[in-house]
């Protein structure tokens, strides 16, 4: 308790140095962009150790604004970038939510303190029924993986007409790290092998299936993979420091509507589902990849494919897959079999942060010309996921986030201009920059805690 609130007020203090020195704005074409950076509540870690935390009512730009970026990584006590081999940064997710006013749902301490009456989720436009809503979500390919929504377009949020009365609009954080210094087997414990972290049981306390290997139901909050003898440990305090650049809203930003597929979407509707019992989810998040050894696959590439139906179409503006260790690309197709955007990995090569060798540091987005890239409503748009299977995997990903707005109206003259302006001059966005996501979102977790269903295997198929 005391040590939660001791943290809060460093925090604060922190905060609300960094929020002064670190905002800014500057100018896109006419308009200003605003930007502020923010630390999260501090991350103990210890070699082995893993963090999956829940901060809500996370410091954010508040008021009726277009969401044009938001970069994270993890850094340590001095600000420095801390290196994937030190502590993986499994994921973070940004989730939007409408709070009851007054209403104190904080930290760690929120998750079991939530009062669902104060709490209201707002999802994204996906369609993976109780978990993917995130509105922004990386893991590892964060430091160079862009965010970066293209003019004339935003992601609307804060409009006070859609807040519910009583409720404010507050924004969730969750944020799961992985300690690798001496562990024994780093790419085991970054894909949660259940035998290195000795779990049998997931966080809820129920019973692992047999057959599954690793992923998240291995790797909660608190969990220990497994060091090195003798070594020394040595516990840090960490952060997540994210980056977070807006508009004040206007009539001439386009809205763009936030779509995460998920290569394991089984596109079955669950038969009990509802909003409060998402228990046969149909996007499993993740998959196991089997070794090439055991069959007679030359290529040793494991492809998997999956089909959804994209509610209302658009344009797509932006697109980016999402894939873990051994990821070679990913894909989506619209129903004839054109490419609607590919989005590879790319490999660290050194040893410092955004470039280590052996994790994926990035991942490609796509920036159609507006227009260029349309779908339509109902359209079956097929998602592709390749993994290297040299090696077995578990509980890797395949998520693939795009950005679909209306078609803009028939431009008049001024809007001329501003489509061309983006890419070349926004290029420095894309040194720190995200893109998709990872992992489970956090509601699902919630979901889970508030149900305490019966459970239900991730990724037992
Ligand atoms: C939850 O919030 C509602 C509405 O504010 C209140 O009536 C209720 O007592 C709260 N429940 C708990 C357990 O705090
Ligand atoms: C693994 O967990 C079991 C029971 O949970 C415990 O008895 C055993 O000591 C643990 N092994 C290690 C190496 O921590
Ligand atoms: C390492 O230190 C942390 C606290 O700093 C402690 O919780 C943990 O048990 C220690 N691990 C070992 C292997 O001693
Ligand atoms: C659906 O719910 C009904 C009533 O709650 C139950 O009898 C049935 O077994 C459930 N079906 C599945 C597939 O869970
Ligand atoms: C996946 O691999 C297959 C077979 O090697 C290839 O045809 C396809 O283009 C690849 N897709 C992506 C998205 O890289
Ligand atoms: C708009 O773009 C077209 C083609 O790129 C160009 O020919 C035209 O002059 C532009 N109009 C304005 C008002 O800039």
């Amino acid at each position: 308790m005391s040590h939660i609130q001791l943290c809060q007020l460093l925090l604060a203090v922190i905060l609300s140095y960094t929020a002064h020195s670190a905002s800014g704005r500057y100018h896109e074409k006419d308009r200003a962009v605003e930007s502020a950076v923010f630390l999260s509540p501090p991350l103990i870690l210890h070699p082995g150790s893993v963090a999956d935390k829940f901060y809500f009512d996370i410091p954010f730009p508040r008021g009726h604004i277009a969401l044009k970026s938001f970069d994270a990584e993890v850094v340590d006590e001095d600000g420095i970038p801390v290196p994937l081999h030190e502590t993986y940064l499994h994921h973070w997710l940004v989730e939007r939510y409408y709070g009851r006013k007054g209403s104190n749902i904080e930290g760690e301490l929120g998750l079991k303190a939530l009062n669902h009456s104060d709490f209201v989720l707002v999802r994204n436009d996906g369609i993976c029924k109780g978990t993917l809503g995130q509105y922004f979500g990386l893991g590892s390919e964060t430091r160079k993986t862009a965010t970066w929504v293209p003019e004339p377009y935003g992601i609307e949020v804060g409009n006070p007409d859609k807040v519910p009365d009583g409720f404010e609009e507050r924004w969730l954080l969750n944020v799961h790290a992985i300690d690798t210094r001496d562990v024994e087997d780093r790419v085991g414990c970054t894909e949660c092998k259940c035998s290195l972290y000795n779990v049998t049981k997931d966080v809820f306390g129920h019973t692992l299936p047999n057959d599954y290997k690793g992923g998240l139901y291995c790797c909660y909050d608190q969990t220990q993979c497994q060091v090195r003898e003798g070594i020394q440990n040595v516990s840090r305090v960490l952060y997540l420091k994210y980056t977070v650049k807006w508009l004040g809203w206007d009539e001439n930003i386009i809205p763009a509507k936030i779509y995460i597929f998920d290569v394991t979407d089984s596109g079955e509707v669950p038969m009990n589902s509802s909003k409060e019992n998402p228990s046969h989810l149909s996007c499993k998040v993740e998959y196991e990849i089997e070794s090439c050894k055991h069959n007679d696959n030359s290529e040793c590439i494991d492809t998997r494919r999956t089909k959804m139906v994209i509610p209302t179409g658009g344009d797509i503006i932006y697109g980016v897959s999402h894939q873990h260790l051994g990821g070679q690309g990913a894909a989506l197709y619209g129903q004839d079999g054109r490419v609607l955007c590919t989005s590879i990995p790319t490999y660290g090569e050194g040893e410092e942060a955004g470039n280590e060798a052996g994790y994926i540091v990035g991942m490609s987005t796509c920036y159609p010309e507006p227009g260029s890239v349309k779908v339509v409503d109902g359209e079956v748009l097929t998602l592709e996921s390749n993994y290297s299977s040299k090696e077995a995997h578990t509980g890797v990903m395949a998520l693939f986030y795009i950005l679909v707005a209306e078609s803009a109206p028939d431009k008049g003259t001024n809007s001329n201009a501003s489509w061309e302006l983006k890419l070349p001059k926004n290029t420095w966005y894309f040194l720190f920059a995200g893109g998709i996501l990872t992992a489970i979102a956090g509601i699902y977790f919630l979901a889970k805690r508030r149900q305490n269903e019966n459970y239900q295997a991730l990724a037992a198929s």
